[in-house]
């Protein structure tokens, strides 16, 4: 008797197995199939964003937008800017030393200044600006992350030099 009801058991347990893997095969397909008709989605950040109407900043750089947007906002006399806080050797983020009043990378060494300038360093290019415009109903500041300024610099002593005055013009230079 104790024979029969361990038979009976083991193929009761081998039962269960065989429904599981059943039930594993198909849960498997179906989850497959219904995942086919997802689709994949990159959720990337937007390129055109606003940052805050121009009385916002005070004279100097911002680095409210650096972690979120990769971007420095820096103001002087005549307007706003806003610079890509892109490193042009090989991508890296560079931080700005309020102190030294420089941009230094902390990958390979390359040194801005507060214009994107290079000083020094493996850096090729200066570094680029961002399109601004003014939205006409808040008064925001819209940057158009994608569209940006990137003029051939002059190869001198001290680095790699734009000229103020050819940057410092729509839309790259909001005039305040
Ligand atoms: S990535 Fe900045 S110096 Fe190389």
């Amino acid at each position: 008797m104790g024979v029969s009801k361990k038979s009976i058991t083991r193929r009761d347990f081998f039962s269960v197995l065989g429904w599981l893997g059943l039930v594993a095969t198909f849960g498997g397909s179906i989850f497959g199939a219904f995942r086919y008709f997802l689709p994949n989605v990159l959720y990337e950040k937007p390129s055109v964003f606003k940052i805050g109407r121009p009385s916002d900043y005070p004279i100097g750089i911002s680095e409210k937008w650096k972690r979120e947007q990769q971007l420095w906002v820096i103001k002087n006399e005549k307007g706003i800017y806003a610079m890509i806080s892109i490193c042009r050797h090989l991508g890296c983020t560079p931080n700005w030393f309020e102190d030294r009043k420089l941009i230094v990378c902390p990958c390979h060494g390359s040194i801005y200044d507060i214009n994107g300038n290079v000083l020094g360093g493996p850096a090729p290019r200066t570094l680029w600006r961002a399109a601004l415009s003014l939205d006409p109903i808040d008064g925001q500041i819209v940057v158009d992350f994608n569209r940006r300024q990137d003029i051939e610099p002059k190869s001198t002593e001290g680095g790699l030099f734009v000229d103020e005055s050819l940057r410092e013009v729509e839309p790259f230079f909001l005039k305040v």
